[in-house]
């Protein structure tokens, strides 16, 4: 995968050009999103004043996320990232979801369209919290280093919660050591059972050998290699077990349907929480083999009292040192229609 990791100039957006050019210049922000195994399933087609928005089912991590929660979470990371970037170039705009539902197919190419955002020459200028939102899109990486045991202040959950809640969506704060440590131990189980299945392996050392994963391609292939052929269920259960009760918060995204367009609304939202996060200095780090094995949500669930709806998205937050690698994207052109 090529190295596109340099991040796009402010001063270079063209608004002197027509509304088409700066929707292309908006799609280098939204490319930056965060992505389930950096698989960057999505798709933009730019029309005279609007993108449309695909997800890329020919890039579904089939094995670890059988019905595409991941992949629909990860487009909405991306929708995010746009809107912010929209905004913070004084565009005006609307979003509007594609009704579908998951039996519709995708075409030959496997995109199926699921968004479409219209946009506008406007006159505002963002507040200061979007602009900090859209300056982080460049700084904001997942991180992966345990986590220093330093709690995170109140007001700035409660500012999670309330965009979790305006997306329509529930957040779970895990603070209670007791409870963090149930789910670490959901996780260790979760990690076994996913690295014991070939499959899972077969398919994250495929992810890990494409260079997705950030690292060079010598060791991007040893590392293929190791995953395909080995069973580090234990190992990297105990790490990850250690990575969750290192974190002050477990935050876990819930949704009263767990339907596209709540994949979609949870990606937005938790995009909005990973910015936030990194405008205040904390770090953020999905985790998600607790959500692909259904026995395991279910523990979850019931850990956490969920009256009714589902986890969507699971991740650990707190501070750390800063994550120094980083993850290459696709170029702008691979993915435009
Ligand atoms: C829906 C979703 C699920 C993810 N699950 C995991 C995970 O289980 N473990 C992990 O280390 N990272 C996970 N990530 C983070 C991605 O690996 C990461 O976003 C991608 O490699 C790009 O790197 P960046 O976030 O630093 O830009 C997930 C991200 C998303 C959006």
């Amino acid at each position: 995968m090529a190295d596109t990791t340099t991040s796009p100039d402010p001063a270079e957006f063209p608004s002197a050009k027509p509304i088409a050019a700066q929707a292309r210049f908006l799609l280098d922000y939204a490319i930056l999103a965060p992505s389930s195994h950096n698989s960057q399933p999505w798709a933009f087609e730019v029309t005279e004043n609007a993108i449309r928005v695909y997800a890329d089912l020919s890039r579904q991590l089939t094995v670890a996320d059988p019905d595409g929660r991941e992949l629909f979470l990860s487009v909405g990371c991306a929708i995010e990232n746009l809107l912010i970037a929209a905004e913070r170039f004084g565009l005006e705009y609307t979003l509007e979801y594609v009704a579908t539902d998951d039996t519709q197919p995708a075409g030959d190419d496997g995109l199926r369209h699921v968004a479409t955002v219209g946009l506008d020459s406007g006159s505002s200028s963002p507040s200061e919290t979007d602009s900090a939102l859209f300056e982080a899109i460049t700084d904001r990486h997942t991180n992966h280093r345990p986590f220093e045991s330093t709690t995170v202040p109140e007001p700035l959950l409660a500012r999670l919660e309330r965009y979790a809640n305006a997306a329509g969506l529930g957040l779970e704060l895990v603070t209670d050591p007791a409870k963090r440590a149930e789910i670490a131990a959901l996780q260790t189980s979760a990690d076994e059972r996913q690295f014991a299945d070939p499959e899972y392996r077969a398919e994250l050392g495929y992810w890990i050998g494409s260079g997705a994963l950030g690292t060079k391609w010598l060791t991007a292939r040893l590392s293929q290699l190791a995953v395909r052929h080995l069973d580090m269920g234990e190992r990297e259960g105990r790490k990850n077990s250690t990575l969750v009760t290192s974190a002050p918060v477990i935050g876990v995204l819930t949704a009263a349907s767990d339907d596209e367009a709540a994949r979609l609304r949870a990606g937005q939202a938790f995009e909005r929480i990973a910015l936030t996060a990194a405008s205040e200095g904390l770090a953020v780090h999905p985790m998600s083999q607790i959500l692909e094995v259904g026995e395991f949500r279910d523990d979850l669930a019931a850990l956490l009292a969920l009256e009714e709806g589902s986890p969507l998205h699971l991740f650990r937050l707190g501070y750390a040192e800063p994550e120094t690698t980083r993850t290459p994207r696709r170029p702008l052109e691979e993915v435009l229609r």
